[in-house]
């Protein structure tokens, strides 16, 4: 698809983005806007550098794709200078190749805080209260009448909220859970307290770090064994900053144990056994999914590409 095809600097989208705002942006700065339309899901590197071509000056592109050392020496041919992820997490990037190529790099912070921390918190009081499964059980025709012992969960008054990687989402998740307990005491947001402790003591942990060396794997086997036998575990982070194999092991032994994982470590695959589990709850990576913010973040990657194009700030920059 393309829009305004006059237009002075070619800038390429890997996928359609919510909105129109975006385009315009692009269009009232003579760019040439080209929007690729593939079925496909998941956009090969081949299929990225056929879709810069000979001249490209920008690429708004997506977490799913591998913007590494190739992508980025292909759009310096095209004498491409700026590229953005349309997500805040940029794990999928190599901004050191980047920068090796004189490319500039932008992501999108900021607008999709607290869409993400809402489903965060969604699906920490839907892992509590069983909704899922309650909702399987309805539709499969198997209700036959209150019962006393019926999809008996948690009550998350009273308990403690852990959050591991207490930035800008981890913050506003607290806020929200806070706000659960009408702001009483115990709901505890343990940020001073080190991560282990936290994962002893907490009802509800919700996982928000950067995905790095560091955090790959951040609750294995072992630090699953020290959380409570019926902690609930939120993940809306990357899936990998959870040994998803030692997950459903662990999941398998515990029962009264829940997850609600809005990420996976090979999406957009499960690792087996996961399906198949009552306690967890899963969802297709939706954290970002509210209008207003895919729509704020498509236009935050054009204004990151622009920026660069025209000389004008960008605004999301991992370099800074
Ligand atoms: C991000 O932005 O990093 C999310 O994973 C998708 O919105």
């Amino acid at each position: 698809e393309v829009w305004n095809p006059n237009g002075k600097y070619r800038v390429v989208s890997t996928k359609p983005m919510p909105g129109t705002r975006w385009i315009n942006l692009l269009i009232e700065q003579d760019c040439r806007v080209e929007i690729c339309t593939q079925k496909k899901t998941i956009l090969s590197v081949e299929d990225i550098i056929a879709l810069i071509g000979d001249k490209c000056d920008g690429v708004i592109g997506q977490l799913t794709e591998d913007w590494g050392e190739t992508l980025f020496a292909a759009l310096s041919r095209a004498g491409g200078k700026a590229f953005s992820n349309m997500a805040v997490g940029y794990n999928n990037v190599d901004v050191n190749a980047a920068n090796k190529y004189g490319i500039a790099v932008g992501n999108t912070p900021g607008v999709l805080t607290e869409t993400t921390a809402e489903l965060a918190a969604s699906l920490s009081l839907a892992a509590a209260r069983r909704i899922v499964e309650a909702d399987e059980f309805m539709r499969a025709g198997l209700y036959d009448g209150w019962l006393p012992n019926l999809f008996v969960g948690n009550l998350l008054k009273g308990q403690t909220v852990g959050v591991i990687g207490a930035g800008r989402i981890g913050s506003a998740y607290a806020r929200m859970m806070f706000l659960k307990a009408n702001g009483e005491q115990p709901v505890t947001w343990k940020r001073a307290s080190s991560m282990d402790e936290v994962l002893r003591e907490a009802d509800v942990i919700s996982l928000h770090p950067v995905l790095d060396k560091t955090t790959y794997h951040l609750i294995n086997k072992e630090r699953l064994a020290t959380m409570k036998k019926e902690a609930i575990l939120v993940n809306c982070s990357r899936g990998p900053v959870i040994d998803e194999v030692a997950l459903v092991e662990h999941l398998k032994q515990n029962p009264m144990f829940r997850v609600g994982l809005d990420v996976f470590e090979d999406e957009p695959y499960m690792k087996p056994g996961l399906s198949e589990m009552k306690n967890a709850i899963v969802v297709p990576h939706i954290a970002s999914a509210s209008k207003w913010t895919r729509e704020g973040m498509a236009t935050l990657a054009a204004l990151n590409v622009l920026g660069k194009i025209k000389g004008y700030p960008i605004w999301g920059n991992p370099n800074q």
